[in-house]
């Protein structure tokens, strides 16, 4: 896809579709006004009628009249007080979308007057909203369909229209959007496939293949040099299924350099490639999501080529312990004890509580390859889906400082994060009679008590984003098909780029 930006007026530009939002009430004035006029009045007559209302999101498209545009796509922007950054990826989302299954191979978009609604103005409008047009380009419905047509449209062009902007400036930031956004796809495409395609050695594979693409160093490691390194959680894990477990570790910038802001940042994504739960089996219904438990790490694998792209030679680490977690005569069995890689010995009370267990131990690698700072993303708790629901990651972080780095990342990328507090008292649930501790104590507060489990393995400034409740949609929206959503990506990429040279 090319990417333009003009400073032309939106009546000037030539393209299939023109896309103009619009903030609140559907009411015609200034520019808009004019582009109404010009299409014919029909945007105005749709919203006295009733058919265009003040919704998020909501759309229509109409004739275009005298413009030199093709169609004309009007978009609700929703209420102005309550527009946010995300809010302007998910309109660049949403016109993708709506465009689904037409034909149109070159979209303009005006930026209105968003750039009055979020800190950045215009340049931060032109980067969020070519992020969010490439996001919505993502159809997981075609991956295993040939010639499935309900796609959102691949654009040969894409046109940013801000009459009066400084075009330079909305270019890079436009380009920046676009990586950040095929970063995303690049996760999700990877989290959406299915269990019998993507095991941990296909994964691994994938992650090869990306390393050689942007210049990343990469190591894989399986059973037996796990078994070397003492990751006993992690075999634990991956002992129960015929596909072998590989602990995934990309590298980018030199050795053991900080980065800018003096860290040695590591990123640590859950990959269980399939979760029945193991001996501790779940249920069936709603088993089949368990494919997406992989999307933590198929996001750190995706952050660190989208660093590759952005700024080369960063200094970034990130780990992906990939397992499959099954039942079977080789499985872990509860109350299994085994040894962590910090000599910390724990009692595995339920094999469902899988996801601490690798972590525990992609943690402390991380620290044995000089990380100083770390960030683990995983879909680790129902617990998280049930007291957040989709749009909210849940946050925990020590010390307060760390945490608050990386929320502030997250600001920038505009995801979302509530921070979930580390209540000490709760870790004596985790007390066991055979090892230092189990990994899951009584179910209350047990978002709490996952996050309790992971400190044990941290002694540098760590924060852990458990995405379970977001990493995927049940529902398809406006803005974003039902399967992976992309979350954390872009935080990720943030961070990491607040240590770019
Ligand atoms: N992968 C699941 C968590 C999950 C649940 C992700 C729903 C996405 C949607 C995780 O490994 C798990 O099974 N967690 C258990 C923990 C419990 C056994 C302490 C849970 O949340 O029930
Ligand atoms: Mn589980
Ligand atoms: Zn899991």
């Amino acid at each position: 896809m090319q990417l333009r930006v003009v400073s032309d007026q939106p009546w000037e530009v030539t393209a299939d579709v023109l896309a103009v939002p619009f903030v609140g009430e559907p009411r015609f004035d200034g520019v808009l006004a004019e582009i109404d006029r010009r299409a014919g009045g029909e945007l105005a007559a749709l919203a006295a009628f009733g058919e265009l209302k003040a919704e998020r999101y909501g759309s229509a498209i109409v004739a275009a009249g005298e413009l030199s545009a093709g169609r004309l796509l009007a978009i609700g922007a929703g209420d102005a007080e309550t527009i946010t950054r995300q809010v302007v990826v998910r309109i660049g989302s949403a016109i993708e979308r709506r465009l689904a299954g037409r034909s149109v191979k070159s979209l303009a978009v005006w930026l209105g007057d968003l750039g009055d609604r979020i800190d950045g103005g215009a340049v931060a409008v032109a980067e969020l909203l070519a992020r969010g047009v490439v996001e919505g380009e993502f159809e997981p419905a075609a991956i295993y369909r040939d010639g499935y047509k309900n796609v959102p449209p691949a654009l040969d062009e894409l046109i940013l229209v801000a009459p009066g902007a400084d075009a330079a400036s909305l270019m890079r930031a436009a380009e920046r959007g676009a990586v950040i956004g095929e970063g995303a796809n690049l996760a999700r495409g990877l989290a959406n496939r299915s269990a019998n395609d993507v095991t941990p050695e296909v994964l691994a594979g994938e992650a090869r293949a990306i390393a050689e693409r942007h210049g990343l160093s990469i190591d894989v490691i399986g059973p037996v040099r796990a078994a070397e390194l003492g990751m006993g959680m992690f075999l634990a894990v991956g002992q129960g299924s015929d596909n072998p477990p590989r602990m995934i570790v990309l590298r980018s910038g030199e050795g053991d350099a900080t980065d800018r802001a003096g860290r040695r940042l590591a990123i640590v994504g859950k990959g269980v490639c399939f979760d029945s739960g193991g001996i501790s089996i779940k249920p069936a219904d709603r088993m089949e999501e368990m494919k997406m438990d992989k999307t933590g790490a198929c996001t750190v694998i995706a952050a660190i080529a989208t660093l590759a792209r952005l700024a080369p030679g960063t200094p970034l680490l990130a780990i992906a312990p990939a397992v499959e977690n099954m039942p079977g005569p080789h499985s872990a069995r509860p109350g299994d004890v085994v040894k962590a890689m910090n000599g910390k010995t724990v009692d595995i009370v339920n094999t469902d509580a899988e996801g601490r267990l690798i972590l525990g131990d992609a943690m402390c690698y991380a620290e044995k390859l000089g990380a100083t700072h770390i960030v683990d993303v995983a879909t680790l708790t129902g617990a998280v889906l049930r007291a957040l629901g989709d749009q909210m990651t849940g946050a925990f972080g020590t010390p307060q400082a760390w945490y608050e780095a990386v929320a502030a990342a997250g600001e920038r990328a505009g995801e979302r994060y509530w921070q979930m507090p580390m209540i000490d008292e709760y870790r004596k649930d985790l007390d066991s009679w055979y090892a230092d501790f189990t990994n899951t104590g009584s179910a209350e507060g047990g978002l709490v008590k996952s996050a309790l489990f992971l400190r044990e393995f941290a002694t540098v400034p760590w924060v852990h984003l458990d995405i379970a409740g977001t990493a995927y949609f049940r529902k398809k929206t406006a803005y974003a098909p039902a399967g992976a959503t992309g979350v954390a990506h872009a935080t990720l990429v943030e961070l990491a780029l607040a240590g770019a040279r």
